[in-house]
């Protein structure tokens, strides 16, 4: 591979290292990764002694039978006392572990004695309509407390989570439903979006048609629209919840008893069911929110703006930060409702010290303009988390100067659903930031990039992703399907697992994630990615926004067709001469070979309801195809948007 095509980002220079009042009190120093580096397996058995153990564990790793890990196997514990109870017990009871902000603007703080309260109540129901350890039950809740309540009553009885994204269909809902063997689903008449009720129950009812096993469905009521009840199977989840106790002693499980699955879209085919269990998924979420973050739970603030519905949500909203103990915001609505300073008006009512954040909602934000956050005071944030793409030069720049005021360290996490915790990241108190970098594995994670032949590549050189050894919260197999486990992470490399992305050690040997491998283009013959063309057109004052695939071409294999959306006023004076300006921007920026052939400007992406852009579609009109399947997009009708405003086909 050629040196050339890194480039734009072997060439930033800018670094960030950390304030010194946050190095001076850090809670991960130097000697963190070299303690963590010398013994893996003992870094992470003296981080288990974060949990409550019921028996505490003597194994940590059991390797036997790889790819399949069992981790502090021996141990015991109960998920729902470990988030809850022991910090009542430790006398935290009235700290709040959550300022829920409802979209209407109504609002409710709920501390850990309450939240314990509730959980033992919903436990309790649960256990009244016969879940039972190990049991399935589906979640399909919009972003409110009760989903939180949901979870961990599961938890507590060792009944197993499937939550499922309320943005999600009917069809999504049932496929899992049925993947997943569920009996009882929880959700609620609706939940407010974009300043209006929007039903969720309806879906449900359309879902269950085709899962007759459903017995039963609670019933949060949040908006209070009118909804359908059917005799015999429907509950109120607050009359049911009503009818119990607020108190329940936790039993015990086994370290590796299942937690929770949750689905994420393959390549191909059905979703898989990544299956976490209790143990080490604890350990390696808390030890990272800890870490990452740098957290203090008496003093901070906390936010992950995701939804419930995304592991990111489990991990960094619900497990992480509960088994610390941190105060954590927890917002229904979208960040335009009612008006675009939403999200910075909760910082700043809230106190937000720490925010974590996909790049596409910050890309958003840049598009509104900076005048907008500069309307609030943001002092209080001390840090800002990325996850869920690269986060482009640009984007982390404009990030920690407009929110960060300029004094923040952005931490970029890499990881995945089947990670479960940060794999990749600075770490606030002690490494200097680069833009657009994820920098180095956390401490007590081992990852490499190699090469076709699993041969780590030099430093300067790009490949392939892999994680070389087990971690705590790594995914213990795809439900009902090992052999789907072993083939999609396990095959590819003998021991490895390959995490389907592209990434570069730069000359200091720092990481860089170039997207998927599958968004990873081949142009006559020269790897480009993806990522690094985005990042050099929105690097551009004109652009807002861009796109870019590889398209099929007679000549050089693949060919690079980027889909730009433009700012405000270059919008409206869209032509020809943009088009010509930014093609030969990119030739300047990252050379020639990374011009693209084609670029349209267009008014939106499409994008999944988790903010990814769906590169197949725009493959699909690169390639002049019929359009593949829209029903995962947030809003279907944005290619017809964009279809509308293209010029007939080159
Ligand atoms: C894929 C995993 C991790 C929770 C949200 C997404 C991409 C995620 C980063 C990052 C570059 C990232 C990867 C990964 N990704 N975070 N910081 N930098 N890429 O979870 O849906 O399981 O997606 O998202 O491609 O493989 P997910």
């Amino acid at each position: 591979m050629s040196e050339t095509e890194w480039s734009n980002l072997s060439t930033e220079e800018r670094r960030f290292p950390p304030p010194p009042e946050l190095a001076a009190q850090a809670n991960v120093t130097e000697e963190t990764y070299r303690v963590a580096a010398q013994d893996p397996e003992a870094f992470w058995a003296e981080q288990a002694k974060r949990l409550s153990w019921g028996t505490p564990p003597t194994e940590t790793l059991d390797w036997t039978n790889p790819p399949f890990a069992k981790w502090f196997a021996d141990g015991t514990l109960n998920a729902a006392y470990n988030c809850l109870d022991r910090h009542v017990e430790a006398g935290h009871g009235d700290r709040v572990a959550f300022h829920f902000e409802g979209e209407p603007g109504d609002t409710r703080a709920v501390t850990y004695a309450e939240l314990t309260r509730e959980v033992c109540r919903a436990a309790n129901a649960l256990t009244t309509l016969g879940v039972q350890a190990g049991d399935r039950v589906a979640i399909y809740l919009p972003m409110v407390p009760e989903a939180v309540v949901a979870m961990l009553a599961c938890a507590r009885l060792g009944a197993v989570h499937v939550v499922v994204f309320g943005g999600f269909s009917a069809d999504a809902l049932s496929t899992r439903i049925l993947d997943c063997d569920v009996r009882v689903v929880i959700t609620a008449d609706g939940g407010y979006r974009r300043g209006s009720a929007s039903a969720l129950k309806p879906a449900v009812d359309t879902a269950l048609e085709k899962c007759p096993d459903v017995r039963t469905v609670l019933v949060v009521r949040r908006t209070g629209q009118e909804t359908a009840m059917t005799e015999g199977r429907d509950l109120w989840w607050h009359e049911a919840l009503a009818a119990e106790a607020d108190e329940h002693t936790p039993q015990m499980f086994p370290a590796e008893h299942p937690l929770y699955v949750m689905y994420t879209s393959g390549s191909t085919g059905k979703p898989k069911g990544i299956l976490h269990t209790t143990g080490g998924y604890l350990v390696g979420t808390s030890w990272t929110h800890w870490a990452s973050f740098d957290l203090k739970p008496e003093t901070d603030v906390f936010w992950t703006a995701a939804d419930i519905g995304w592991v990111t949500g489990h991990s960094y909203l619900v497990y992480g930060p509960l088994v610390n103990g941190a105060t954590s915001v927890m917002y229904e609505g979208t960040p335009d409702t009612p008006h675009k300073g939403r999200w910075w008006e909760i910082v700043q009512k809230y106190g937000v010290t720490i925010l974590y954040c996909a790049p596409t909602a910050i890309r958003t934000f840049m598009k509104w303009g900076e005048q907008i956050p500069a309307e609030y005071d943001l002092s209080s944030l001390r840090i800002l988390g990325s996850v869920g793409e690269p986060i482009n030069p640009e984007a982390y720049v404009w990030y920690r100067t407009h929110i960060g005021g300029d004094r923040t360290p952005v931490v970029d996490t890499w990881w995945q659903t089947e990670t479960g915790m940060h794999m990749i990241a600075p770490m606030p108190g002690v490494t200097a930031g680069k833009p657009g970098a994820a920098m180095r594995p956390v401490p007590g994670v081992s990852i490499d990039v190699v090469d076709d032949e699993a041969r780590p590549v030099a430093d300067g050189h790009a490949g392939l992703l892999v994680i070389t050894k087990p971690w705590p919260s790594m995914l213990r197999t795809l439900w009902g399907d090992d052999q789907r486990f072993v083939d999609t992470y396990w095959s590819r490399f003998e021991g490895l697992y390959f995490a389907g992305d592209g990434a570069k050690k730069d000359a200091d040997g720092d990481l860089w994630l170039l997207g998927r491998v599958d968004d990873v283009m081949n142009v006559s013959g020269h790897r480009m990615s993806t990522t690094e063309i985005e990042s050099s057109l929105v690097s551009h004052p004109k652009v807002a926004e861009a796109a870019v695939v590889g398209a099929k071409d007679e000549t050089t294999g693949q060919a690079i067709v980027a889909f730009v959306i433009l700012r405000g006023e270059a919008a409206e004076q869209a032509g020809e001469d943009v088009v010509a300006e930014l093609r030969e921007h990119v030739a300047r920026d990252i050379g020639k070979i990374a011009r693209p052939r084609q670029i349209m400007v267009v008014p939106e992406l499409p994008k999944t309801r988790s903010g990814k852009i769906m590169r197949r579609l725009l493959r699909d009109i690169a390639e002049d195809r019929e359009l593949g399947d829209v029903t995962t997009l947030t809003d279907s009708s944005v290619m017809d948007l964009i279809k509308d405003k293209l010029p007939s086909a080159p």
